[in-house]
């Protein structure tokens, strides 16, 4: 895999103008993410828009429902040709086989674990899940393998981990990554790139980092020549 494609930058926007404006901003992008706000907005002709422009694409709609909706959910979403879509691991073991039997073709079928905006308080209050974080992560993570998922979302603090219990070939595809020096957002499990990559992180979804920058195409090259050291 060629290092640019291991950073996934997620499209968070609100309309298709200001993708391409990104898109001609950043020739270098290989691989995007298509959150749900995109989605919604422009619907799945941009995720034929973006094929056509030869990006690989992740479709971020974390789907969590009832197992035959999961289902039907992937298929379509399969037929768009999308590299990567996702699932949320909390809708049980069920969902996530037939989430699974749905997959055509190469799209890579992932678990979301916890959100990385998601820390061990929120979790058990809010949440009302016991134990600690990374105890549910790896859970989750246990049964998105049994599910034959390709891998999960999760924070890049939680990789080794992943890769240690549940091997080098289950993918961590880890939001939650900050360059340094930059602003945290609302995320609050984070690792810098180059650290990510260190703990096992196999793609890493970035988005303010590189959309919010002044000059994106800088803030793309500086973080891929941080992991270029590392990877
Ligand atoms: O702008 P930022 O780098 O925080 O964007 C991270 C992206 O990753 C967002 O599109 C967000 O929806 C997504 N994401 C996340 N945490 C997860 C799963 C997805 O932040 N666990």
């Amino acid at each position: 895999m060629k290092t640019e494609e291991r950073i996934i930058v997620a499209l968070d926007f609100p309309a298709k103008d200001e993708v391409f404006q990104l898109l001609d901003r950043v020739p270098g992008l290989a691989y995007v993410k298509v959150g749900m706000e995109l989605f919604y907005s422009e619907g799945p002709n941009l995720v034929s828009m973006l094929k056509d422009r030869g990006l690989k694409v992740f479709v971020d709609l974390k789907i969590h429902d009832i197992p035959s909706t999961a289902y039907k959910t992937i298929k379509v979403l399969g037929r768009l040709g999308c590299d990567m879509v996702d699932v949320h691991c909390a809708g049980g073991l069920e969902m996530m086989l037939k989430a699974r039997d749905a997959l055509i073709g190469d799209t890579k079928l992932i678990g979301v674990t916890q959100l990385t905006s998601i820390d061990q308080q929120l979790m058990n209050n809010q949440l009302w899940i016991r134990g600690s974080l990374e105890d549910c992560v790896l859970h989750y993570a246990a049964l998105a393998k049994e599910a034959r998922l390709h891998g999960v979302v999760c924070s890049p603090r939680e990789a080794a981990m992943i890769k240690k219990h549940l091997g080098k070939g289950f993918l961590a595809v880890t939001p939650g990554v900050r360059p340094p020096g930059s602003t945290a957002g609302d995320q609050r499990r984070m690792m810098t790139p180059g650290e990510a990559i260190k703990a096992g992180s196999d793609y890493l979804v970035i988005g303010r980092p590189i959309t919010a920058s002044p000059d994106p195409k800088l803030a793309f090259a500086q973080i891929l020549a941080e992991i270029e050291v590392v990877a």
